[in-house]
């Protein structure tokens, strides 16, 4: 059995790069270990040079690591592992979406953010590339919120905000309340508009860590602060939360797995031309914070 080796991820602020996983043979215990503490310790890791795991297997190693989000569920009815959550231009024969679309620009976001039970680990897997393939940016949390002046970490204690996707669902999505009686009809419990409120600053649930917990895309709002007042701190924290010494963008390969503790980064994607097909499946295991 192989085992699993991991490198410096070159040229990154954090995150490493792992070889030897075999995705068609169960997880040994000590690979799950050293998957778990390096995930930990660098936020992300870049799985490479794996053969292309099949949807049951992608689904039984992201099992390994918590309770899968059904992200099939939440953005369509359809799909044949509702654990996976296809992200592609690329429509069906009858010209129907085959999971999220859009081949703009994606903002800053942690996955999730916007549920009561929030993402806690994601995984992203190449199936289909461009030839020009769109770079995701990933930027740490932790360090975020370390790098914070004191006097601002201590105005964010006790604060919380408000995290939506409701304008980002309306948009791609126009018959939402034709997909709300489905999802109703089929037993699917999903608040009819996605949002959630978390506290502004989080703590890992394995290890406790400090997680600055605020993203661009997602977070509308500080609980109970004036407009102007939020706006100004959440493009404050924004700012600092993305600066690019701190941001390592990864150039996709076909079959690369990236996976990161999407509760302790925020991520964003660059726009790709729409002609070209792209085909990536996204999981996410849920926590309580
Ligand atoms: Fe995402």
């Amino acid at each position: 059995m192989a085992s699993i080796e991991i490198n410096p991820l070159p040229s990154a602020p954090f995150g490493v790069l792992v070889s030897g996983w075999e995705p068609a043979e169960p997880l040994a215990r000590e690979s799950k270990q050293k998957i778990t503490e390096a995930l930990h310790q660098h936020r992300l890791l870049v799985f490479r040079g794996q053969p292309q795991p099949t949807d049951e297997d992608l689904v039984r190693f992201v099992e390994s690591f918590g309770d899968p989000i059904k992200g099939s569920e939440w953005f369509r009815n359809a799909g044949a592992l509702p654990e996976i959550l296809p992200v592609t231009n690329i429509r069906g024969k009858n010209g129907q979406r085959l999971g999220v679309e859009g081949a703009t620009d994606l903002e800053w976001h942690a996955d999730y953010s916007y549920a009561a039970t929030p993402g806690k680990t994601s995984f992203l897997n190449a199936v289909e590339l461009p030839p020009e393939p769109p770079r995701t940016y990933f930027t740490d949390m932790y360090e975020a919120y370390a790098t914070l002046d004191p006097k601002l970490q201590s105005r964010l204690t006790n604060l919380r905000a408000t995290h939506s996707i409701a304008d980002y669902m309306a948009e791609p999505d126009k018959d939402f309340a034709a997909k709300v009686e489905r999802d109703e009809a089929a037993g699917i419990d999903r608040p009819d508009i996605p949002e959630a409120e978390h506290p502004v600053v989080v703590h890992h649930p394995d290890t406790g860590d400090a997680i600055l917990y605020v993203s661009r895309g997602i977070t509308r709002r500080i609980v109970g602060m004036e407009r102007d007042e939020s706006s100004a701190l959440l493009k404050e924290l924004h700012l600092h939360a993305t600066r690019p010494e701190r941001v390592y963008g990864h150039d996709w390969q076909v079959g690369d797995l990236v996976m990161f503790d999407t509760l302790g980064t925020m991520h964003r994607r660059d726009a790709w031309d729409p002609s070209k097909r792209r085909l990536m499946r996204q999981l996410s295991t849920a926590c309580i914070i």
